[in-house]
């Protein structure tokens, strides 16, 4: 077992034997350089990461975001490459599809000038114990391909896909220690920051060092509440803590916080947000929600004081209350910005925009969180998810979109659960309308993780078993793929299989 020192430096050495192979082939071809990137806000992020630092370095660059780095986009890759010179930069994704990257590229076209910087578990690996395996890929792939487990870290929480860009690009130069706080932003938008209290782990806290040490980030102890909604709805809508009673119901709450004696309005009559509150107001709010929590509903303090309490990482350089000041909220804008078409926008927010796209991306984030209450709501209310004995499952029907199937799965399963089984893994299903399949987002909470299911493997088994000729994969809690209409029913029989497996092979 290596120790965190010799992990670092391991994986440290190998990003500048990356750096240097991408430099000898740049210079050597003089080619465009065409980086490939996810469309969440950990893919908007790498590229924006990746765009800044190669602007720095005067080399030329395009940025193409893609839904998912599937078969018949690399096959319209392989084509793109043999017309026009270039260099190519995978990022948040190419890890999980390394092989047919490989297939396409290297083998059909004696092709390599490209390089992987991505954290998902590597095609053909199911887990980070598969070691051997792992040191394999690592042998045969290192000069163009960067992914954590290769050094012993867990790519679902210890490093994101802008965080691997940004390691990148500081090495290629010292100068982009600034855009650390996108890589953390990135890293936020993968829910990553898992620590006790929302705190960065692994690799992920090296990237917080170098983002307070320059002056870009501070970290406030404060509320688990949005910070710029009217504070009754932060909490009864909040989508991580649930205080039945008050959960949902925004009259409720706002009689519960006037009860603690704060002044909800302010001079304007507005209803006041959590960063208009001083620290005793806070104080007050958080020892009525630790009261309410243990008197009422018996939940234990520490646990309570787990949740409620968090790390906010404001980002010092924006304007105080605005949402790109707190990094969670920038990164849901960017989120917002690449599932709804508006990826460009996001990219350009992420690099610094603060007018056109910034102004834009607002009536974007509103619609964007709207079709999110509008999803949830139509699931529940018209009791949309479906069971079997280990999974439950929901389409997506005409109301949740393809680009939103994810995020709305992961909401169930993250959030503050109210009135959701998290002891099933869940999939979802949307139809795509340009190609007549179902996109799948698989999700599985932390709890059945650590009793062994693992979805990246299951959904690559599953694929398999039925034949499908897809890519899929992902990380243990969260997976995806897409599969034909028709194959929709046994694509379910077979994942409740699996999970009962993965179950009982523990
Ligand atoms: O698409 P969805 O949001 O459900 O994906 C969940 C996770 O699985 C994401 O991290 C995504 O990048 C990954 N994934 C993958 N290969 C696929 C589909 C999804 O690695 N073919
Ligand atoms: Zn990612």
């Amino acid at each position: 077992m290596k120790n965190s020192k010799q992990k670092i430096d391991q994986f440290i050495k190998a990003v500048k034997i990356v750096k240097n192979n991408f430099l000898e082939k740049v210079g050597e071809h003089k080619a465009i350089i065409h980086i490939y990137t996810h469309l969440d806000a950990d893919g908007l992020s790498s590229g924006a990461i990746l765009g800044k630092a190669l602007f720095r370095e005067n080399l030329p660059f395009q940025i193409t975001v893609l839904r998912q780095l599937e078969k018949e986009e690399i096959e319209k890759i392989s084509n793109n490459i043999r017309e026009i010179k270039q260099f190519l930069i995978f990022t948040d994704f190419g890890s999980g599809q390394y092989l047919e990257l490989q297939k396409q590229l290297i083998i059909k076209d004696n092709f390599s000038s490209y390089i992987i910087l991505d954290h998902h578990l590597p095609q053909n690996i199911s887990s980070e114990e598969d070691i051997d395996l792992i040191r394999e890929i690592y042998e045969n792939s290192y000069q163009w391909h960067i992914n954590p487990y290769f050094f012993g870290f867990n790519g679902s929480i210890e490093i994101s896909g802008a965080g691997l860009s940004y390691f990148f690009a500081k090495c290629l130069n010292e100068k982009n220690i600034d855009l650390s706080s996108i890589a953390l932003i990135g890293a936020i938008g993968d829910i990553q920051n898992k620590g006790p209290n929302k705190s960065f782990l692994g690799l992920n806290s090296l990237i917080l060092e170098d983002a307070k040490n320059s002056g870009l980030v501070d970290i406030k102890n404060d509320l688990n509440f949005s910070s710029i909604k009217p504070l009754n709805e932060a909490i009864a809508y909040s989508k991580e803590i649930n205080l039945p009673g008050l959960t949902g119901d925004i009259n409720k709450t706002l009689i519960f916080l006037q009860t603690l004696g704060i002044l909800m309005e302010n001079s304007k009559g507005e209803i006041r947000t959590l960063n208009d509150l001083n620290n005793d107001e806070k104080q007050k709010i958080s020892s009525g929600i630790i009261e309410y929590a243990s008197v009422k509903l018996d939940i234990e303090p520490s646990k309570i004081v787990e949740k409620l309490i968090i790390n906010r990482y404001l980002l010092k350089n924006e304007v105080i209350g605005s949402e790109l000041y707190d990094a969670s909220e920038f990164s849901n804008l960017l989120n917002a910005c690449g599932r709804t078409n508006s990826a460009s926008l996001g990219i350009a927010i992420a690099m610094g925009d603060r007018k056109r796209a910034y102004q834009k991306s607002q009536e974007i984030l509103l619609n964007y969180k709207r079709s999110l209450v509008k999803s949830l709501r139509w699931l529940k209310d018209k009791q949309k998810i479906q069971q079997k004995e280990y999974i439950q499952y929901f389409f997506g029907e005409d109301t949740i979109p393809d680009k939103i199937i994810g995020t709305i799965a992961s909401m169930l399963v993250f959030g503050n659960g109210e009135g959701f089984d998290k002891s099933k893994p869940i999939f979802g299903l949307a139809i795509r309308e340009d190609e007549n399949v179902y996109k799948v987002s698989g999700r599985a909470h932390e709890y059945i993780v650590n009793k062994g299911v693992n979805l990246s493997q299951l959904i690559r088994d599953v694929c398999k078993q039925l034949n499908l000729d897809v890519l899929g994969g992902g990380h243990p809690p969260a997976a995806g793929t897409k599969i034909p209409i028709d194959k929709a029913e046994a694509f379910l029989e077979s994942c409740n299989i699996e999970v009962r497996n993965q179950l009982k092979n523990q």
